[in-house]
């Protein structure tokens, strides 16, 4: 017997989810989405498995603290048998969804240990873990997957053992690992999946807009889209998607109203005694992808990746998004085109181990 999904915002309507994003959906994050239009569902950033893991306490207060009030999925990522299912069975103490498994971290640091998307190159290994989470969870287990690992070979083995193992919900974003960010989007291939598998399928991968999130359901008949980078650019992207699901317009959004955002994510993401330098160059990372809707000639993002204080980040605000009648022109639906998240411009020696902003442009 499966467990039904959680009750989504609307009945009847496309399903929407925060993609889980390391170092980006923690508490503060999903409670900023929140406030501005939940998605019907969240998920954590993984938490990594192995002999000597505990689930991390960041991660944790994400589950415990969630004030959303929408339902959270905790990610998984590992390849022990014996870890994924100590781990799955301690998360489940927890106020969670259901328990996630990460098939599709790019990082050549993560899938070389042959977790995340690295399994895909192994679907028997996928096999072994989908029997092994599926004994320990009694609730909803579910799969965020890549459509392969060079090729999309092993994909049609994967929803196989997908449906053999009863999970809940997949998720398919629709590039190979070895495709990473870069990449087309093949929709026609996530189609693949949803036809075979037995449960929802939620379509991931460039979902820029809430019109974009009709037309992938449409060419892909999945049951939703996950949505991440472009939730980071338009935290507005659920409602909107409801909007446009319901069949009314997406409510135009201001200059102004993103400033309102920058200054909310600046306060959230702030913790006592954090460097002010160090939470700037957090929140850089978010305005990467900001930026890609501001101006047509990333002068916003020129100027913001200058900053070092506070004081200097909101006057660059300021001066792009209020002044000179900024306040009133609109952010763009869609990104500018040729205007690139770059966001480890701050940070390059950073460490590349895991799916986290350093290892990932737009
Ligand atoms: C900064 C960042 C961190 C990510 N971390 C994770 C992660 O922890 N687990 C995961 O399954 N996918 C992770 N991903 C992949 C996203 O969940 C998603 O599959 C991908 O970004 C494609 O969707 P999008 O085009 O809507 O961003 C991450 C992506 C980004 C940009």
């Amino acid at each position: 017997m499966s467990t039904p999904l959680p009750a989504p915002l609307v009945p009847g309507q496309p399903l929407t989810a925060l993609a889980p994003m390391q170092d980006v959906t923690d508490l503060a994050f999903m409670g900023v989405i929140a406030h501005y239009g939940a998605p019907d569902f969240f998920f954590t950033e993984f938490f990594r498995v192995h002999a000597q893991s505990k689930p991390e306490k960041h991660i944790l207060r994400s589950i415990d603290e969630n004030a959303t009030g929408r339902p959270v999925f905790a990610q998984l990522i590992g390849e022990d048998l014996g870890h994924l299912a100590r781990t799955a069975t301690e998360l489940i103490r927890h106020d969670v969804a259901g328990i996630d498994l990460n098939l599709g971290c790019p990082a050549p640091k993560v899938y070389k240990k042959n977790v995340g998307g690295g399994l895909l190159r192994e679907p028997e290994k996928i096999g072994e873990i989908l029997a092994t989470l599926r004994a320990v969870v009694p609730g909803r287990f579910t799969v965020k997957m890549r459509i392969g690992f060079d090729d999309t070979s092993p994909l049609d083995r994967v929803i196989e053992l997908v449906n053999e193992h009863r999970v809940d919900l997949l998720t398919v974003h629709g590039r190979t690992v070895k495709e990473m960010y870069r990449s087309e989007v093949h929709y026609d291939v996530i189609a693949r999946a949803v036809a075979r598998a037995q449960c929802p399928v939620l379509a991931n991968g460039n979902v820029t807009s809430a019109p974009r999130a009709v037309a992938v359901v449409a060419e892909t008949k999945a049951a939703g889209v996950m949505i991440g980078r472009h939730a980071i650019r338009n935290p507005w992207i659920f409602r909107q998607c409801r909007e446009v699901f319901s069949g009314q317009s997406v409510t135009r959004l201001t200059l102004a109203d993103v400033r309102d955002y920058i200054e909310r994510l600046f306060r959230a993401t702030n913790v006592p005694n954090l460097a002010e330098r160090y939470h700037v160059n957090k929140m850089k990372k978010y305005l990467n992808f900001v930026g890609q809707s501001v101006d047509p000639t990333g002068a916003f993002l020129h100027d913001m990746r200058r900053t070092e204080t506070e004081a200097e980040l909101f006057a660059v605000c300021d001066r792009h998004l209020i002044a000179d009648g900024a306040a009133s022109r609109e952010f763009a639906p869609e990104p500018y085109p040729g205007v690139i998240a770059r966001p480890n411009c701050e940070t390059p020696n950073a460490v590349a181990d895991g799916c986290s902003l350093e290892t990932i442009t737009a």
